[in-house]
């Protein structure tokens, strides 16, 4: 091979033809010096009368699966990807694309922009920009609509959907997928074209029902909340069906220009990086994790089924032990519905549905146990059940197997106490549904060996989760900072707002729910019970609202009751309005505290629902629950709803000016009254 020193692009001849090989590790993206390699590719290419055509390909595990991010904050220097696909468009030679792991975004966009595409089945190819907030700006909004239709682009570009190569075959995308040797079949593509050169660029957008692209444009619309990147793709996409296909690629780069430093584009490439660095460990207990092959469940109910569902995805063998047959049976077929649905669906294939049900063992015999590399408890939140559990497990888990509870709020020591090896046990708190919620809490108890939180950390990453490392302290980060939220959000309701003007104001500021929306939701029993088992630990000097006791004495529980902070009547959309009950336990509320009730704007329901967080991230820091600032923010838009384009509550922090945050959360302590802890916000610097 030709290798230009530290470039990393390599090129060989295969006969006459050019292979040009990207080995940029980890993961091929498409830096400055990917880009400049590939043009200089190109250039050899054209300029050797001997080489006939060219194949891209990747070294390693994957093509190209996207583009340096990090590069996204500095002046682009020539060439771009766009400039990279302009040069193999140049090229009088035919240049083919021969793809296996990762073609995504910019690595995806080059695949489009050569002559012909190969891979391997289960390559995966999209176009994830728009979930950074930009849009695809090497011609992927021209290029993709060209092959699949404006309905499917919109799709796949607002959603930043991936699909497999075999799909992307169907879809005409890739002209040919080949089992193995994709090089060899990529050298032999390359021949066959016989010189002839051709870009998706010159073929017309295929006839479509305009009713279907219209579905397809509000359904991008919804989902992606009409966030500026998502009407700048579907303004791009659509420019694909106009008459002047340079005036499209002209619009693309200038839709790119102007998302590139916008707000949500800042959010999001934060949120990346931010989740980036949560799953690692902090380099003190960076140690190799204990191997898992086998997860035993203890509990079937919600969490367990979701929580065996996704070990089962992930190829391990799961256990599942129950209290009794009855509860045993509910929680298997809990597990085995899931899959009937989804083969319905169409989402899994029967086969793939069956191999994985097949790693299930439901059963009553605890000596299975004996198998287990991992055992995660999901039985009531009640510690004294907990460390019943515990101490069976003890009794039959094999020495060195590690010992995990789900628990919401309990203290992890004291469940591993009831053990006699508390340093193999931990708290991984996953989130509801857990087969489809990313967000993994690990929670490190005092005695917790440096392993058993690796094995927890790397657990979750085989999981297809985002694992972040916590301290245990109640509540963990995520229901910590939750919580302090919503008190702040009650106080509002006693103070003069109704329920429905805290919820409009922050589902308007992002949040997927408002607070009382979720309440309902979720039950209020949850939050009964929990208060009433700390009611005797209460100072009676704190602040303390009790609308959510008085609903639930009066049989509102939420949803499930057809009334909590709303009604919820059969047939009838959530209601958005509260009722006259709930109005008046309120008006009760606020005279009991002797407050005049006044109105409050969105504004400062949303400022003071944001400072309640801040303060309570803050608080997390000192305390070191948390071990960076950013893992906050990652734990609130992975499990709580923040909107990501608004990056979290330490991020909105950052952008603040500190005194008059300083000073705004001193105020906020005024309202709050006695027991109100200040945090200190420099404290969520970088
Ligand atoms: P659930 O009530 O749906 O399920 C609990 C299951 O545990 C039941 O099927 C029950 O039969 C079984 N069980 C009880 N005692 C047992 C014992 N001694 N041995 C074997 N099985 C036993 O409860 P859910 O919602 O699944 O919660 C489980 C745990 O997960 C709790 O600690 C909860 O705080 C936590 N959690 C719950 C979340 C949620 O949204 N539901 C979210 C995150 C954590």
């Amino acid at each position: 091979m030709d290798v230009t020193i530290n470039s990393p692009i390599r090129t060989e001849c295969r006969g006459d033809v050019l292979v040009v090989e990207i080995d940029n590790p980890p993961v091929n993206a498409g830096s400055w010096a990917v880009r400049k390699g590939l043009v200089d590719a190109v250039a050899i290419l054209e300029a050797r009368s001997d080489l006939l055509a060219g194949v891209i390909v990747g070294a390693g595990s994957t093509f190209v699966s996207g583009s340096d991010i990090r590069e996204f904050n500095q002046p682009l220097t020539w060439p771009s990807m766009a400039q990279v696909i302009e040069a193999i468009r140049a090229c009088s030679k035919p240049v083919v694309a021969a793809m296996h792991g990762f073609a995504l975004g910019g690595g995806f966009e080059l695949a489009l922009g050569c002559d012909a595409r190969i891979a391997v089945p289960g390559t995966q190819v999209g176009l994830p920009e728009v979930t950074l907030g930009i849009l695809p700006a090497a011609g992927g909004t021209q290029r993709l609509p060209r092959c699949v239709g404006l309905a499917r682009a919109m799709r796949m570009i607002c959603t930043g959907e991936r699909i497999t190569a075999e799909q992307a075959g169907e879809a005409g995308l890739i002209d040919r997928v080949v089992e193995a040797d994709l090089l060899h079949h990529a050298v032999e593509l390359a021949r066959a074209m016989r010189g002839k050169t051709r870009d998706l660029l010159d073929q017309p957008v295929p006839a479509e029902d305009d009713g279907a692209v219209a579905a397809a444009e509000q359904s991008a619309l919804r989902a992606g909340k009409r966030r500026p990147a998502v009407l700048a793709a579907i303004a791009s996409i659509r420019n694909a069906a106009g008459p002047d296909k340079l005036a499209g690629m002209t619009a693309e780069r200038a839709f790119f220009d102007q998302l590139q430093q916008s707000g949500d584009a800042v959010a999001l490439r934060y949120q990346f990086f931010a989740e980036r660095e949560a799953v690692k460990l902090p380099p003190a207990v960076s140690v190799e994790p204990r191997p898992v092959r086998t997860m035993a469940v203890i509990g079937g109910g919600t969490m367990g089924g979701g929580i065996a569902i996704s070990a089962l995805d992930a190829g391990l063998e799961v256990l599942l032990l129950e209290q009794d047959a009855e509860a045993l049976a509910r929680g298997a077929e809990r597990v085995r519905s899931h899959y009937q649905g989804r083969v319905a669906e169409g989402k899994v294939q029967e086969r793939d549905a069956a191999a994985r049900l097949a790693g299930l063992t439901a059963t009553l015999d605890w000596n299975v146990l004996a198998r287990a590399d991992v055992i995660i408890e999901a039985v009531f939140e009640d510690l004294a059940v907990k460390q019943d559990v515990f101490r069976t497990i003890d009794a039959f888990a094999r020495p060195g197997a590690v010992l995990a509870t789900n628990t919401s709020y309990l203290d992890i020591d004291a469940i591993g106490a009831a053990t006699r090896r508390p340093h193999d046990v931990l708290g991984l708190h996953f989130f509801s549904p857990a087969n489809v919620m990313k967000l993994l809490e690990v929670v490190r108890g005092d005695r917790t060996a440096a392993d058993v939180l690796a094995t927890g950390m790397a657990l979750g990453r085989r999981l297809r989760k985002t694992p972040v490392l916590c301290g245990n302290a109640f509540g963990f980060i995520g229901n910590r900072v939750f919580n302090a939220y919503r008190k702040q959000c009650e106080y509002m309701l006693e103070e003069g707002a109704w329920p429905e003007e805290v919820d409009q104001a922050l589902e308007a500021f992002g949040f997927a729910m408002g607070p009382f929306s979720v309440a309902d939701l979720a039950g209020l029993d949850i939050a009964w019970r929990m208060r009433k088992a700390q009611a005797a630990q209460r100072d009676p000097r704190e602040r303390y609202v009790d609308i959510l006791d008085q609903l639930c004495e009066r049989g509102r529980l939420g949803r499930k009751t057809r009334a909590g902070y709303y009604l919820h009547e059969a047939g009838k959309p959530a209601g958005k309005t509260s009722d006259a009950e709930v109005r008046g336990i309120i008006e009760r509320a606020s005279a009991r505290r002797g407050l005049k009730r006044r109105a409050l704007s969105a504004e400062e329901i949303q400022r003071r629902a944001l400072l309640a967080m801040v303060n309570e991230a803050a608080l997390l820091m000192r305390e070191g629950v948390a071990s960076r600032a950013s893992d906050i923010d990652v734990v609130l838009a992975q499990g709580y709803g923040f909107p990501r384009w608004a990056g979290g509550p330490v991020f909105w922090a950052r952008q603040q000016d500190r005194a008059a945050l300083q000073a705004d959360l001193l105020r906020l302590g005024e309202s709050c009254g006695y027991g109100f802890e200040l945090g200190d916000v420099s404290s969520l610097e970088t």
